[in-house]
């Protein structure tokens, strides 16, 4: 006889995320979708560092017998010890629960080092760099930014355009830094007073023996700086390996970032359009590129690949990917994927 199947969704308690009721407003349409489709029981709980071993062994307690599939819907810029948070869901991983996302899976398509690492293919920028540390960033990205005047520097852990910067090199020598966040601008005499001033953003405080996922992951992806992000950003939605929705996300008149939090315009599009095949068959080239970095793991349940327009050699439009999300990607907006994700249970 199969297993009975148990859902549970995995929230922080606090956040900007929430809805009126605590809830990240899709959690529950996810939940009502999957328990129809899969015919399954379940529940929300919500994610503590302090009380992350009690949340354990309750899961342990209330899937007993039962086939655990775990939806971690928790944004980790939410969290002050994201490591401890993804070895608590390695561990539910090796008493046999499902994790969607796998943090294997996570530490690998969510942080921004995946541009480096795939720089090379076709959907990716072969100018990007990746800096560990602050001597290898002082040492190749003024000759860089010197070059193309322009560059895009991105936190390799970060999310809704913090720790995202556009740095400009002005002819006179000084440099604008912008921050995407929120388009808030900084001013730098010249290339050692800007130097000076990011070389902090190099050190965190953490102690990196007691590290597990995030040992070596700090550092900044370098990209080349996209000028057609004026036409906007286009994400592409995905469950699993098939893409559903494809958003196209157009920044303020004159702003660098395409967050909704800046003012920029959203449009909605099914895959199926004619005008996104380009983009769509990319996507599905790319899978087999990205394979590598799943460990043996599924793709994420739900995910994006982001990309911005450029041209290629013969100025044709070319899609160039500028991040991945995995950890906690919304539908809010979308309800109606809901029953998407609830059929990839059934
Ligand atoms: N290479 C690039 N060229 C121009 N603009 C970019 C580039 N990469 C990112 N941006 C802008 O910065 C914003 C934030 O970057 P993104 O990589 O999406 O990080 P996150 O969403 O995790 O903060 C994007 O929405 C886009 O507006
Ligand atoms: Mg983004």
């Amino acid at each position: 006889m199969q297993q009975e199947k148990y859902v549970i969704v995995i929230e922080y308690p606090k956040g900007s995320d929430k809805g009126p009721d605590q809830f990240r407003p899709d959690t529950k349409p996810i939940m009502k979708a999957i328990m129809k489709t899969a015919k399954c029981d379940g529940e929300v709980v919500f994610y503590t560092h302090k009380r992350r071993k009690a949340l354990r062994e309750y899961l342990l307690k209330v899937t007993e017998g039962k086939e655990a599939i775990i939806i971690s819907r928790i944004n980790p810029g939410n969290l002050k010890n994201v490591d401890a948070y993804f070895q608590f869901l390695n561990r539910l991983s090796k008493s046999g629960m499902m994790i969607h996302t796998h943090p294997d899976v996570m530490i690998n398509l969510d942080f921004k080092d995946i541009l480096y690492k795939l720089k090379e293919k076709p959907f990716c920028d072969a100018q990007t760099q990746f800096y560990r540390s602050f001597e290898a960033f002082e040492d190749l990205f003024p000759v860089e930014l010197k070059r193309d005047k322009r560059r895009v520097l991105k936190v390799n852990y970060g999310s809704t355009g913090e720790g995202v910067y556009l740095i400009q090199y002005k002819d006179d020598g000084s440099i604008i830094s912008t921050e995407a966040v929120n388009n808030v601008k900084y001013y730098y005499d010249d290339m050692d007073d800007f130097l000076a001033a990011f070389e902090e953003k190099f050190d965190d405080d953490i102690d990196e023996d007691e590290l597990v996922y995030f040992k070596g992951k700090s550092g900044f992806v370098d990209c080349r700086y996209l000028p057609r992000i004026s036409e906007g950003e286009i994400r592409v939605l995905i469950i699993k390996d098939k893409p559903v929705s494809v958003v196209h996300k157009k920044p303020q008149d004159g702003a660098f970032s395409a967050t909704l939090f800046s003012g920029a315009k959203y449009a909605y599009d099914k895959p199926d359009n004619p005008k996104w095949r380009d983009i769509i068959t990319l996507t599905l080239n790319a899978f087999e590129d990205i394979k590598p970095y799943l460990q043996g793991k599924e793709f994420p349940l739900l995910w994006t690949m982001d990309y911005i327009l450029d041209y290629d050699d013969a100025q044709n439009d070319r899609y160039i990917l500028s991040e991945i999300n995995c950890s906690c990607v919304g539908i809010t907006t979308e309800p109606e994927l809901a029953a998407e994700v609830g059929k990839v249970f059934a």
